[in-house]
């Protein structure tokens, strides 16, 4: 993972305050020395989200989120990390340096570097556009119903024939031509007698740049007005172009999307832009590969309900099936639409108004009910025992590949088992069993060697240490100045609770530097779970009072300490980790303090 200099991300950090930020979209009153307002992070009708001035840090009370100024934007913004880190910086007018890699030097051309060329590109090709050779293009466009205003939007261009025009453009304006290939926009020769010499990877194609959420230009699609292979030719990857992962359209749809908590995937860029066009902005493509789990992972993260447009062809009806998959298997509810038949949704919306692809959105249905609805196609049209039987696997594969296969509603499933004992004649149970021989053929691993008695009995002893513990990290983070006494007797190797330990390790490593705080740590984890749990420790104990929860929990683990020195002799050492419900409770709401104990 990419990771900025701490120094920067501190600068960023300071340049920005978060009451101002969180309050241009969310309006703020003062409650004491915070401000409250209502969380937009879940349905809040009384304002239950804090922001600290003091802290920098905002917290909700109710749906538990909460976290420093770039993690309200990538929850905001739904953006990672590195993407919140550059909207930011680029709010403060701060110049970001390349990320490191995990202590390996930067290796090729630079990040910034590679997007100031392509930016650069991307006007020269809307300006050949503009210029009389660039007819082709206009007229082009102006066939598939784009207007002015579109084509201006989305910066489409045109790469006229020839084969240096790009290069010749680049002498002239003092770029480097390595830049240009590792930009991917000139390729070096391959043929003999011209090793060595370069020409333009985009010859005489309508050009669309591709721009991430920080508005850089990362890669381009160019589709050939002739008949040149591939009809579109995409950007190879770059360090910038990460295709598993971009998503055209989004850098104009992301507010849409947000507003909508939808976002409607399509196969092409024609697509994006023809629907964007017709007011559809929440509508999205992947740029040349099928859909990846990472895009998956992204669009879950993103919205809500997340409904496939595919064409109704055999590509259209291959790809529903595979993308089908991931979604189920990743636990993200997924809907599935056709456009009618033999038009795809540019095509469709210029021909019939925006009404038919509303209509496709509005239509899509359930993707469990998608798949069924295609094995028992699959299933009428099969010609012998093998494809009826491969349809009915089809279907069981689908099942068992589901997330939570275990917890899956059971009428659900239940009924998708009817069904299909109706259609192929064999027994509930016989389905079943094929079903349970799937699932656990998918088992990664067996479980860990632990005696299920004890998994299941609570440890009452492990339990008190571990949220002694876990109060005294909330401790250091309340109050980093109690690190200095902490340390003489506690380490990070003494957390045993994994995720209590994923916080203690980076806390005294800051703390050992002298830049322990709440925000300082906050920029070092990634995982929102984690990031939320640090900031609900650190709130909890200030709350309860820091000097008395230290007192406390350092009485806990010196009489834990005793305790288990003179256990170590009769019983060996076992792993520990808070349940769920218990990690919850540690980060809940204050409870009546009439009964603070043990948070
Ligand atoms: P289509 O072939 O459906 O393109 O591919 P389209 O958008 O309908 O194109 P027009 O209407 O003929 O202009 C859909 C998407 O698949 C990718 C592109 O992202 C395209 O938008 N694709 C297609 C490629 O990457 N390479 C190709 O050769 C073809
Ligand atoms: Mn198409």
């Amino acid at each position: 993972m990419a990771r900025y200099d701490d120094a920067i991300l501190r600068q960023v950090q300071q340049a920005i305050d978060i009451v101002e930020l969180i309050g241009e979209r969310v309006s703020l009153k003062q409650s004491g020395k915070d401000l409250k307002g209502l969380c937009p992070f879940h349905a809040d009708k009384n304002p239950s989200m804090y922001v600290s001035p003091s802290k920098q840090i905002f917290k909700c009370f109710a749906c538990g989120a909460g976290g420093d100024v770039f993690k309200y934007i990538q929850l905001a913004d739904r953006v990672e990390f590195p993407e919140a880190v550059r909207i930011l910086a680029g709010r403060a007018n701060i110049e970001l340096p390349e990320p490191g890699r995990g202590g390996e030097g930067p290796t090729g051309p630079n990040k910034s570097a590679l997007a100031e060329v392509n930016k650069w590109a991307a006007r020269k090709f809307r300006s050949w556009m503009l210029e009389p050779a660039g007819e082709a293009a206009r007229k082009y466009y102006g066939r598939r119903g784009f207007t002015e205003q579109t084509i201006q939007r989305f910066g489409l261009g045109y790469a006229p024939p020839g084969w240096d025009n790009l290069i010749a453009a680049a002498r002239k304006d003092r770029i480097e031509l390595p830049l240009l290939v590792a930009a991917g926009l000139a390729h070096q020769s391959q043929k003999p007698g011209h090793e060595g010499s370069h020409y333009d990877a985009f010859r005489d194609r309508v050009m669309f740049p591709i721009m991430d959420a920080s508005e850089r230009v990362i890669g381009f699609g160019g589709r050939t007005l002739g008949d040149d292979t591939p009809k579109y030719l995409n950007t190879a990857e770059t360090p910038l172009f990460n295709k598993r992962r971009e998503l055209y359209g989004l850098r104009w749809g992301r507010h849409a999307v947000t507003a909508t908590e939808t976002v409607v995937i399509v196969e092409g860029y024609t697509d994006v832009i023809m629907a964007h066009q017709a007011g559809f902005e929440n509508v999205v493509a992947t740029l040349g590969t099928a859909l990846t789990d990472d895009h998956v992972r992204i669009l879950g993260r993103l919205a809500k309900r997340i409904v496939l447009i595919y064409d109704a062809d055999e590509a259209g009806i291959k790809a529903s099936d595979r993308a089908l998959e991931l979604f189920l298997a990743a636990g993200v509810d997924l809907a599935i639409g056709m456009m009618p038949e033999g038009l795809d949704p540019c095509d469709a919306i210029v021909a019939g108004g925006p009404k038919v692809f509303a209509d496709a959105v509005a239509a899509a249905i359930d993707a469990l009910e998608f798949k069924w609805q295609t094995v028992s196609r699959q299933f009428a049209a099969a010609d012998g025992t093998a494809d009826r039987r491969a349809a009915v696997e089809a279907m069981i594969t689908t099942l068992a590949g589901m997330a939570g296969y275990a917890n899956l509603d059971p009428i659900r499933r239940g009924l998708m088992l009817d069904r299909l004992a109706t259609l192929s004649g064999a027994s509930g149970e016989e389905l079943n069993r094929l079903l349970s021989r799937q699932v656990q053929r998918r088992r990664p691993t067996p479980a860990a060697p632990e005696g299920p008695s004890q998994a299941q009995t609570p440890d009452r002893e492990s339990r008190a240490i571990d949220i002694a513990l876990a109060q005294i990290l909330g401790v250091l983070l309340a109050e980093p100045s109690y690190y200095h006494s902490i340390r003489q007797s506690i380490g990070p190797t003494d957390f045993v609770d994994p995720n209590v330990r994923a916080l203690a390790e980076p806390v005294f490593e800051l703390g050992r530097g002298g830049e322990l705080s709440l925000t300082a740590l906050l920029r070092k984890v990634e995982s929102p779970q984690l990031a939320n749990l640090a900031t609900d420790l650190a709130e909890r104990v200030t709350r309860m009072g820091v000097s008395k929860v230290f007192e406390g929990a350092v009485a806990e683990v010196e009489r834990h300490r005793h305790l288990t020195t003179t256990q170590e002799l009769v019983a060996p050492a076992r792993s520990r980790k808070l349940t769920d419900d218990e990690l919850r409770s540690l980060a809940k709401k204050p409870r009546d303090p009439r009964n603070p104990s043990p948070f």
